[in-house]
């Protein structure tokens, strides 16, 4: 049987193993430095943000540092989850998701964006933008670093 090597890594199952493997190139270790300079100049801290495929999530733990109340993590890993609920268990301001971007529904004013569009097939990239578009609030924005596919 031929396996197209983009369509079959996508899945949970293929996240999942990436994370219980701990093998997790992409985590820069910190905050984004893009991220960090676009969100120290943004002043309403209530706004409600979501970071999809947030991984460890250090934008979640700068944006609770400086004051923000509202952050929606999500990612479809299980393992990543788990952890993510430790790191953030007493810190009511943040709202954490095991689930399919793809599947969410919700209305946010920003999404940060660091790193997820390039763990989406470049198949689903039409269906990513409208599921953006469908999830932002108006006048809402995405912000962040996009790369290009990752294999
Ligand atoms: C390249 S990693 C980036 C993680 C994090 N943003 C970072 O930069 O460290 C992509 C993340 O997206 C998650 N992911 C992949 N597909 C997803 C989907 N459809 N919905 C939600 N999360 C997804 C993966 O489990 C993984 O943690």
């Amino acid at each position: 049987m031929t396996t197209n090597k983009i369509e079959d890594s996508v899945g949970q199952n293929f996240w999942e193993q990436l994370w219980q493997k701990n093998e997790t190139g992409w985590d820069i270790g910190q905050a984004s430095p893009a991220i960090t300079q676009y969100m120290g100049q943004y002043t309403n801290k209530n706004k409600a943000i979501l970071i999809p495929g947030c991984g460890n999530a250090h934008e979640a733990e700068f944006l609770v540092a400086t004051g923000f109340t509202n952050i929606t993590l999500i990612d479809i890993a299980p393992k990543a989850v788990e952890t993510l609920k430790e790191k953030f268990s007493d810190i009511p301001q943040v709202k954490i998701l095991c689930e399919d971007f793809f599947e969410h529904v919700g209305n946010y004013d920003l999404i940060i964006e660091q790193t997820f569009f390039s763990a989406i097939p470049p198949t689903r990239r039409e269906e990513y933008a409208k599921k953006m578009y469908s999830i932002l609030n108006p006048k809402g924005k995405i912000i962040g670093v996009l790369f290009n596919w990752r294999l």
